[in-house]
């Protein structure tokens, strides 16, 4: 990828470490806009379509809030039972997105199945933002958080990961195929059934990642610089929604991140979370200086501002 402009945002194999930093660098330039809480008239003559196929919480709303500071406008839904996509019809990607592209100038798009959003590229000719898709992707957040996590180390090279909790996870994925971009060594840590799909094994072993299994995460904690974890206790997300039933299960010790854990890490030691939780991550742990998830939540609207203004050529 060499320039952004009119570009699909579909998955992290797609970036060479120039277009991080590349992305780093708008964001370095429009962070006083968020930090300030002011609005921009960057993008005041476009509209971002927001199309979700499954719940969201941060991603949705940051997406809003990014194109709102840039002083765009924003439509778009968030339950696609309330669109004929979701009803009797269940509309087609191809005809979903043949028309959404009228309505807007980029779309973010989340949806339960892997591929969804490329689909949906195929048949817009708009730039098309995963924020998602079943347990494939979630590029943005990949972006984010190694944004975060190179404004508060001020590098991203010689630093050791931890990936902890449910690997099929799609920030997992996004991650892993991020890292490889940089000097970064990775310890993987998961339940037995709940490992690093093949095809993501198989680029990273390509790529010659620097990387190993650990069985408990005590193994791995005392030279970490960031844990970046997911539960282990999941809704399916190859499903539109997933509603709780009954008993959803205790997450084991050795994917646990405990304020008492944190006393064996590095001072500096950084704890990520795409949220939201269940009972891997202690709440004791927010009252340290480890926790870093709130602070994902501001860099998350910083990114996905320099993502839009990339694409929409505003920063060409
Ligand atoms: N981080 C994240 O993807 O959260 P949501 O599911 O709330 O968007």
């Amino acid at each position: 990828m060499r320039s952004f402009l009119g570009k699909d945002i579909i998955s992290l194999k797609e970036f060479g470490r120039e277009d991080f930093y590349r992305v780093f660098e708008v964001c370095d330039r429009l962070a006083p806009f968020a930090y300030e809480r002011r609005n921009s008239d960057l993008l005041k003559h476009k509209t971002l379509v927001t199309a979700f196929y499954q719940p969201s919480t941060r991603t949705r709303l940051s997406s809003e809030a990014a194109m709102i500071r840039l002083g765009g406008a924003v439509t778009g839904f968030s339950d696609a039972k309330m669109t004929r996509a979701g009803d009797f019809y269940q509309e087609s990607i191809r005809d979903t997105f043949g028309m959404l592209e009228f309505y807007g100038d980029a779309i973010v798009m989340r949806h339960f199945e892997q591929g969804a959003p490329a689909e949906a590229a195929r048949w817009s000719s708009v730039p098309i933002l995963n924020a998602g898709d079943g347990w494939g992707e979630h590029p943005m957040q990949g972006i984010s958080d190694l944004y975060t996590v190179l404004k508060h180390k001020g590098t991203l090279d010689g630093l050791h990961f931890i990936l902890d909790g449910d690997l099929r996870m799609r920030t997992m994925h996004s991650m892993s195929y991020a890292v490889t971009e940089f000097d970064i060594t990775v310890s993987y840590v998961h339940p037995p059934d709940m490992g690093l799909p093949d095809e993501v094994k198989q680029y990273i072993d390509e790529r010659n990642l620097n990387y190993r299994f650990v069985e408990h995460i005590e193994e791995a904690i005392a030279d970490a610089d960031m844990i970046y974890m997911e539960p282990v206790v999941q809704p399916d997300y190859t499903k539109a929604r997933d509603e709780r039933s009954g008993d959803v299960g205790r997450t084991p010790d050795n994917y646990k991140v405990t304020r008492e854990l944190m006393r064996k890490a590095k001072s500096d030691c950084m704890v990520f979370h795409s949220l939201p939780r269940m009972d891997e991550l202690e709440t004791a742990v927010d009252k340290t200086r480890h926790a870093w998830y709130w602070s994902e939540a501001y860099y998350a609207v910083v990114t996905k501002m320099a993502l839009m203004a990339l694409v929409l050529g505003a920063m060409e």
